[in-house]
């Protein structure tokens, strides 16, 4: 289906904009991002739950009022969605019949078929057949395939395993709240941390796996034992990089606030010198390479957050196997891993002739 407003002929003029999930981190990022970027948004109306209705949002020097998520949002030319399954479930599609183009940083809609699942630098040319629905992927998927693209272009990748080291923000607000929280009730008991003390971390902490001065999995159990946030790197790097990639992954949420790590060992077709992948890695966009470990330069999340590009470094080979390597990933999930990403999406679209207002802009 190709409606009137996707399939209109490029144009400079400035677009109906809505953020859903304003008021949280991701969608903060976007209303920031749209604005660092200098989008063409002629008029901004932010979205969240019942609660935040009447918050004030900085936005080009004046403020937007967050509204109440609901029908109104669907005549925007653009929705960009973060505010979480339920709202992209009923909303998304609706834009998209009304001639919108709706792009969703939730999980409902990446497997599904009629949505391209969308990272600009990896495969933009999923988007040639989108139908109003675009998605992106989870932040650590986003990363994970920054990384892999070139390596994958150079020497086909046939299996990837990752270790994942994630930021609590990668569960949003109320998660950088608790790790906040937990920090500082766990340090009146620094004698119970030492002892593993596990009564006293549970009544100070309030849960018996607090993710302060810890590393453990997000649950959400799938039945052959991975968790969820694995199942969905797993399918999404397989849709949106290569189909015959297998990929083996283990996620963990750290005490860290802003930006996901990932250890990755692949396995390829061919052998590939370190310096042939560092040079790949260098060329592709969106990817810096910080791999200098005599100068103690390698990829960490605080390094990353605040910033656009995917950091990628400690690029090795593997002693056992000439046709394998081994490199760590660091990425801000919140910009190249959720916010960013959407934006760029929108750029694309708009440069290829895919997205504009869809009503004079008198009659808006
Ligand atoms: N955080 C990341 O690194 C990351 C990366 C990729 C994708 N995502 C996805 O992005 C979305 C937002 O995540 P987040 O981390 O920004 O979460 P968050 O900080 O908890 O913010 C959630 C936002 O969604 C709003 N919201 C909640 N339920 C809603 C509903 N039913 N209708 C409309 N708005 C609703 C909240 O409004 P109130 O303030 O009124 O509660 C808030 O603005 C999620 O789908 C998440 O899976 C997140």
């Amino acid at each position: 289906m190709m409606t009137s407003g996707r399939g209109r002929a490029g144009t400079s003029a400035a677009l109906d904009v809505a953020v859903v999930g304003a008021t949280g981190v991701v969608g903060g990022a976007m209303v920031r991002i749209l604005e660092e970027r200098a989008f063409p948004v002629g008029r901004l109306r932010l979205y969240a739950t019942a609660r935040s209705a009447g918050k004030a949002v900085p936005f080009r020097g004046a403020t937007v009022t967050v509204e109440e998520t609901g029908e109104g949002l669907t005549d925007a030319d653009l929705v960009l969605f973060a505010g979480g399954d339920d709202a992209s479930r009923r909303f998304a599609w609706a834009v998209a019949e009304a001639g919108g183009v709706a792009v969703d940083n939730s999980s409902t809609w990446r497997m599904d078929p009629r949505v391209p699942l969308v990272v600009p630098e990896v495969n933009a040319g999923a988007l040639a057949g989108h139908r109003g629905v675009v998605a992106n992927p989870n932040c650590t998927t986003m990363a994970l395939v920054m990384a892999l693209k070139p390596i994958h272009d150079a020497a086909r990748i046939r299996r990837v395993v990752v270790a994942s080291y994630q930021s609590v923000s990668g569960g949003g607000l109320d998660n950088m709240r608790a790790l906040l929280d937990q920090t500082r009730a766990l340090l009146e008991v620094p004698d119970a941390l030492e002892r593993g003390d596990a009564e006293r971390v549970r009544a100070a902490a309030g849960t018996a796996h607090p993710v302060a001065f810890n590393v453990r999995p997000q649950w959400k159990w799938q039945p052959d034992g991975d968790t969820e946030e694995e199942a969905k790197v797993v399918a999404e790097t397989r849709k949106i990089m290569d189909a015959d990639i297998a990929v083996s992954v283990t996620t963990m949420r750290v005490p860290v606030l802003v930006g996901h790590t990932l250890a990755v060992h692949l396995d390829l077709g061919r052998p590939l010198e370190v310096a042939a992948a560092r040079a790949a890695l260098a060329a592709f966009p969106g990817v810096e390479v910080v791999d200098e470990p005599a100068a103690d330069r390698f990829p960490t999340p605080l390094q990353a957050a605040g910033r656009d590009p995917v950091l990628v470094g400690r690029v090795r080979p593997d002693p056992f196997d000439p046709s394998a390597l081994r490199l760590v990933v660091a990425s801000d999930n919140l910009r190249k891993g959720a916010a960013l990403n959407a934006v760029q999406i929108a750029e694309h679209l708009l440069a290829a002739g895919r997205l504009g207002p869809r009503r004079p802009a008198a009659r808006r």
